[in-house]
């Protein structure tokens, strides 16, 4: 037997006591028509400690934000920018072309998570989305096959998608849960302002970036349309996200989520895991990311050809250690190492207490990078039990690459 430190994901978290507890114990009624109290009480909750009107409790992030992208681009064929590196890009299938018909551009991610703004103004098509189509003017920035002069406005052709909302992801995942500088959202929403375009904030982790940049949630997303936020990832709960915007766009939300099958009956014994969560979880995500902080220090401490770590931008509970494009070492042979345990572990000092092994479960992203997360259900003795078991298994792979 081998003691496992399961640091593959934030969503691997169950449901603390005081859930279950709230679960057993909820009041509930019929959510379709608006009667669950439970769940009215967490959307009000929610709305307001996002300084919005409304929210809406739906089943998974993904539908979060897919909910967002088919209410703020309700024309098919219109146009979303989102980060190259977003959970909206990458991993939700497609759902925007596939379900709403919506383009997805793509900014390139700079490794903070944000995107060039500059770029992001210059390949806006549109100035006004609510005008009709014909009359819509796309105004260009300098542009190079124009030898840099400005070119004149020119009209948009009947088959031009319409950019209708740009989306951004707080914290980033991909770029190693990093919080966006709010002085990057500002900028960004007066473009987006400027051009009447909505602004999505995919905020499946925001508690954790209002954990590092120390802020109110209702700043950070000020300027946001829509939010989205997941209970079931470090906040523990067991299911569930929270789409946020005025009462407009949530009575949209709504009609949509319903098209797309998400409308619940007494899911109220989930929204109160999720009411827990907010109250008794949030605060605790600290401690997530001074164990993230610590872990990546002694990572950097080893001073190991093979790994790197970025100490300085390690903002909240996601760590990404980095293997040189020049190893022949890949994450997939490191992820399948640390979940090995080898005679000469628990023979030497590498094991619990009881003389186990220890087993870390970690995922990769690519074939240079490994991803550790940190989350509630990792205590300080499995932070050094999982730091003991990483320093073994990267100084053996190093001596080897
Ligand atoms: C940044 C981000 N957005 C959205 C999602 C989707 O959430 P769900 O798994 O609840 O659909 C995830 C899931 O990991 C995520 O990391």
């Amino acid at each position: 037997m081998a003691y496992i430190v399961d640091l593959r994901s934030d969503t691997v978290t169950k449901p603390t006591e005081a859930m279950k507890h709230a679960m057993v114990n909820s009041a509930l009624g019929d959510d379709v028509y608006g009667e669950d109290p439970t769940i009215n009480a967490l959307e009000s909750k929610l709305a307001s400690m996002l300084g919005k009107q409304a929210a809406l409790f739906v089943p998974s992030g993904t539908m979060a934000n897919l909910i967002a992208i088919m209410v703020h681009c309700n024309k098919r064929g219109s146009e979303a920018f989102v980060g190259n590196l977003s959970h909206i890009y990458k991993y939700e299938q497609g759902g925007a072309a596939h379900v709403a018909g919506v383009l997805l551009s793509t900014l390139t991610n700079n490794p903070d998570g944000t995107f060039d703004l500059q770029e992001l103004e210059s390949r806006f098509r549109g100035t006004d989305v609510h005008e009709p189509i014909s009359s819509l003017v796309a105004v260009e920035n300098t542009h190079n096959c124009c030898g840099g002069k400005k070119p004149p406005p020119k009209k948009l052709k009947d088959h031009d998608p319409i950019t209708s909302l740009v989306a951004v992801e707080n914290t980033h995942n991909c770029c190693g849960g990093k919080a966006l500088p709010l002085k990057f959202l500002d900028d960004l929403s007066a473009i987006c302002k400027r051009h009447n375009v909505p602004l999505h904030m995919d905020g499946a982790r925001l508690f954790n970036a209002c954990e590092y940049l120390k802020e109110d949630p209702s700043r950070v997303v000020r300027d946001c349309d829509s939010i989205s936020v997941c209970f079931s990832k470090g906040l523990s709960a067991p299911v569930g996200s929270g789409l946020v915007g005025s009462y407009h766009f949530i009575e949209q939300a709504r009609r949509m989520r319903k098209l797309l099958g998400g409308g619940m009956r007494q899911a109220g014994v989930l929204a109160a895991a999720a009411i827990v969560a907010l109250d008794e979880v949030v605060p605790l995500l600290r401690l997530d990311h001074k164990r993230a902080n610590i872990m990546s220090k002694v990572i950097e401490g080893l001073f190991l050809k093979s790994f790197k770590v970025d100490v300085e931008g390690q903002h909240s509970n996601i760590i990404l250690v980095r293997i040189p494009e020049s190893s022949p070492l890949t994450a997939q042979k490191v992820v399948a190492r640390l979940a090995q345990v080898c005679l000469a572990e628990t023979q030497g000092d590498c094991k619990t207490p009881n003389d186990e092994g220890v087993i870390v479960k970690a995922i990769y992203f690519n074939s240079k990078t490994v991803r550790f997360t940190l989350h509630r259900e990792i205590s300080d003795e499995d932070l050094w039990l999982a730091i003991m078991k990483i320093t073994y298994v990267f100084k053996e792979l190093d001596a080897t690459a």
